[in-house]
């Protein structure tokens, strides 16, 4: 048998060898496990492989104080012929030569007969009472990866994503809509506000105007969002904004990032209501604008664009609840429909 780290094109034979050995549950998913390994101790993830197939795993872990056991599975086909004891092995001898003392570890009182496995390799009963607190579930995972996913976007996509993801990543996190959301993005652009939601699991609907021939749009959204891996979470329909080829209440929430002061001023308050309308009743409606800053700076490539706006100043008499996050670049501009 060939004992060897992981490598991540095992993913699937482990998960299928610990349902095996039954050692999955409701409150463990093995993928996450597997990822959170990798992220902290890939070097004392152990596999065992005979004919290249993999046929026993053990997770070993060292905190500086006692190394642990995991997840120790051999095949049912390959069981009693000395496979565990082997893997075990080569992981108190690695454990050993990274300078841990003892190895602890812990059986499921619904295992009992495992116990017999390990007095034979040598482990002894401890009089000690097992205690643990969870403290993060795999949904806090998941935002940590969000977080991950988001840090790699702005590398691949570079300064023109990032300039606005920084401030765009924070609000979307903080709004915290329901992942099952609909949820518009006006103003399609380079696709930043709609790869930003994309990231944190929604699937949008973006768009704008078909004869809009500004420097602004029609800007290879498509491919941005390929290159991140969310295309298929975002569909394009062209449309304007002050008439939405939308019924009334179909979307939860509405996100615009640096659309409003492009809108003539005249036209604002028929957008807001289009917004309004196409809405469900307690919706959420998400304007970021640049602060003066970065018009300034976007002037400098750019003269003729127009100065930032406060959409707060054409809500009134809307039935709108309003509040605002400050950003580095874009500030957030919240609206929810008191109806
Ligand atoms: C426990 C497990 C890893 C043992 O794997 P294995 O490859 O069969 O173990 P080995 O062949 O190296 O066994 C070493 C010795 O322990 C004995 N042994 C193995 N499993 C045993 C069991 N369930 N009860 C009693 N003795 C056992 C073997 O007979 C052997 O004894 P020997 O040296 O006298 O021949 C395997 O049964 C398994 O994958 N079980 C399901 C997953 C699991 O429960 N993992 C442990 C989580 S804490």
């Amino acid at each position: 048998m060939l004992i060897r780290t992981y490598k991540q094109e095992d993913e699937q034979q482990i998960i299928a060898l610990w349902q095996q050995c039954n050692l999955t549950t409701a409150w463990n998913n093995p993928k996450r496990d597997i990822e959170r390994k990798i992220l902290d101790s890939p070097e004392l993830f152990f596999v065992g492989e005979i004919d290249h197939k993999i046929v026993a795993s053990c997770m070993a872990g060292y905190d500086g104080h006692r190394g642990w056991i995991y997840y120790l599975a051999v095949k049912p086909d390959h069981q009693k012929q000395g496979v565990a004891s082997k893997i075990m092995s080569h992981a108190e001898d690695v454990l050993k030569d990274i300078g841990c003392p003892k190895i602890d570890l812990m059986v499921r009182k619904t295992n009992q007969s495992v116990i017999a496995f390990y007095h034979k390799i040598g482990y002894n009963d401890d009089p000690v009472v097992v205690l643990s607190k969870r403290l993060a579930t795999d949904e806090l995972y998941k935002m940590r990866c969000v977080k991950m996913d988001i840090e790699q976007a702005k590398e691949i996509l570079g300064d023109k994503f990032s300039f606005s993801a920084v401030d765009t990543q924070k609000v979307v996190q903080k709004l915290n809509i329901p992942k099952d959301a609909k949820i518009l993005d006006v103003g399609t652009g380079l696709g930043s506000m709609a790869i930003v939601l994309a990231l944190h699991g929604y699937t949008i609907t973006t768009g704008e105007p078909g004869d809009d021939e500004s420097i602004y749009a029609r800007q290879n959204w498509q491919e941005n969002a390929e290159k991140v891996g969310v295309d298929g979470q975002i569909s394009f329909e062209a449309f304007n904004a002050n008439s939405l080829p939308f019924e009334d209440g179909s979307f939860d929430a509405i996100f615009s990032l640096g659309s409003f002061h492009h809108i003539e001023a005249s036209d604002r308050i028929k957008v807001l209501k289009e917004f309004i309308r196409t809405t469900v009743p307690t919706g959420i409606i998400c304007f970021f604008e640049p602060n003066h800053h970065t018009v300034e700076r976007i002037k400098e490539t750019d003269d003729n664009h127009p100065e930032p706006a406060d959409p707060t100043a054409y809500i009134s008499g809307l039935n709108l609840t309003s509040r605002q996050i400050g950003g580095s670049n874009f500030d957030a501009f919240i609206f929810q429909k008191t109806s």
